[in-house]
């Protein structure tokens, strides 16, 4: 059995420890997870230590069979307080464990397949609006689809329109997130929250109470910069009125919508283990779904456009197989139909991961690769370290929609692909997400061809997902051939 004091260092990139302070550093530290040899290295954000695993098998042990010994670290909490609460993303113990089982069934295939034809015609809609010489930006416009296609999907209304309430609190409360991700008053926020969580451990009575009640107030990110900024609050508070408003019109018509929503508020436990959902739930797991929901897949979307741009060869049989497709109503799924689709987004999320760490804490002590971790050692999982290993991706850097024949992905360790995750906080969303991405990319494709600069190098901005920076500038253009 090794010693932490075995675990080789990686090296610093600034004054904050393995971070650093812009994307640049933040990706280099990705590319340079997926160079090392070791099982595990160790970092550090200020004097705290940070592990990253770098194999497959010791990612697959942090998420998936040691699981029961981690929780999300606490930042993620506290930088989502405020817009996600205690919605299914940010929720730990009982509460996560209990939400879980309840919306599992509303994620499964067979409702989720109820979406593609909303997900076509809202695409569809999208592309109306385009004409010949018409400039755009992709990753503004798949933003636009996969809000659209989320607020329909969840709560029946129309987001297209950019000027929607709803779309718009949403967006300024992500660059609030999107401001604090790396900031040191987060690290100093984390830091208390543990003190008091300690404090309260080790007391009994009146004092352990205090530290109880301390700690439950922490959760709120009341450090972080810009907290207070009115357009923030403003943002929150449309969030919450106009949910709580789709709510009650819900319960006013005898919950009969469609909707998602709908679905949230009628959602039983089928053993009656947990009990329905209250408002507050409801609110918090429908802007965590409108959130997680929108953004990654939009982020995907973007990139396999770019990646499509720079590769004419998969361009053309993106293209025929979307041609093939056909315009017709989708009244049954059949992801056969858009596999060269499917294998463009599930590559575009290999060199693009839009989640690109899985930040946990261990809770109690637990052994990974041979090394015994103390309770509260912080792990962080990078998907990019392990989507960049030349070991499980030959050529890593190159795209190739075809290492996701079904043949090639039997070779590679389970964990070796992880933009959803894995184990028993993976994605609720993959389904959904698996059938949009294809389905967007396959109706725009079929009837625009979008002029991208082939020699134009975009890189990535780690906003709340890894998005183009500058976005993906396109020129349409009218297809001879359509
Ligand atoms: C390409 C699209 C998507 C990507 C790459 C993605 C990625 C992820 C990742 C990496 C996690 C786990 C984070 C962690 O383990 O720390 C996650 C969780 C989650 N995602 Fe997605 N997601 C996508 C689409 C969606 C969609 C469409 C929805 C909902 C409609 C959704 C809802 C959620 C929720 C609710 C969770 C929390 C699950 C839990 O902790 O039990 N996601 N997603």
């Amino acid at each position: 059995m090794g010693s932490l004091a075995d675990i080789p260092r990686i090296p610093d990139v600034g004054l904050l420890g393995s971070f650093g302070l812009t994307t640049a550093d933040r990706l280099q530290l990705q590319r340079d997870l997926a160079k090392q040899d070791a099982p595990i290295v160790r970092g550090r954000i200020l004097h705290m230590p940070v592990y990253f695993p770098c194999s497959p098998e010791a990612a697959h042990d942090v998420l998936v069979t040691k699981a029961k010994s981690f929780e999300k670290s606490p930042g993620v909490r506290v930088l989502l307080h405020n817009l996600a609460g205690q919605g299914l993303f940010t929720s730990e113990g009982t509460i996560w464990k209990n939400q879980r089982k309840l919306m599992s069934p509303l994620f499964q295939p067979a409702p989720i397949h109820k979406y593609a034809e909303t997900m076509r015609l809202v695409t569809d809609r999208a592309a109306a609006g385009m004409h010949d010489g018409k400039r755009i930006d992709l990753a503004r416009e798949t933003t636009r689809i996969a809000m659209s296609i989320v607020g329909k999907a969840l709560f029946d209304v129309d987001t297209f329109d950019e000027a929607d309430a709803l779309g718009q609190a949403l967006t300024t409360a992500l660059h609030w997130v999107n401001d604090n991700l790396a900031s040191p008053s987060l690290v100093a926020h984390v830091m208390m929250l543990d003190a008091t969580e300690t404090i309260a451990a080790k007391t009994r009575g009146r004092v352990k109470a205090l530290f109880e009640s301390v700690h439950d107030r922490v959760a709120a990110p009341f450090l972080l910069p810009g907290v207070r900024d009115p357009k923030l609050l403003a943002a929150v508070k449309i969030l919450d009125e106009r949910i709580q408003g789709m709510i009650d019109e819900r319960r006013r018509q005898g919950l009969t919508r469609d909707d998602l929503l709908t679905r949230l508020l009628t959602a039983r436990d089928p053993d009656g283990v947990a009990a329905h959902m209250s408002d507050r739930q409801v609110r918090d797991e429908a802007v965590t779904i409108f959130v997680a929901g929108h953004e990654t897949t939009a982020t995907a979307l973007a990139w396999s456009f770019y990646l499509l741009a720079r590769n004419p060869e998969a361009l053309e049989r993106a293209r025929a197989e979307a041609d093939a497709f056909g315009d017709e109503p989708i009244t049954k799924w059949q992801p056969e139909r858009l596999a060269y689709a499917t294998r463009v987004f599930r590559e575009a999320m290999r060199l693009y991961a839009p989640i690109m760490m899985m930040p946990r804490r261990t809770l109690e002590e637990v052994e990974i690769a041979g090394v015994v971790f103390p309770a509260k050692s912080i792990m962080m999982v990078s998907s990019y370290a392990q989507h960049y290993r030349a070991e499980s991706y030959p050529d890593p850097e190159r795209f190739d929609p075809d290492r996701w024949l079904p043949q090639r992905e039997a070779e590679r360790h389970r964990a070796s692909y992880l933009p959803f995750s894995a184990g028993p906080r993976f994605c609720i969303g993959i389904h959904f997400a698996m059938m949009e991405g294809p389905i967007v990319l396959a109706r725009l494709l079929r009837q625009w061809s979008f002029e991208i600069d082939p020699e134009r190098v975009i890189e990535e901005d780690d906003f709340a997902t890894v998005r183009p920076r500058g976005g993906v500038p396109a020129i349409v253009r009218r297809r001879p051939d359509v």
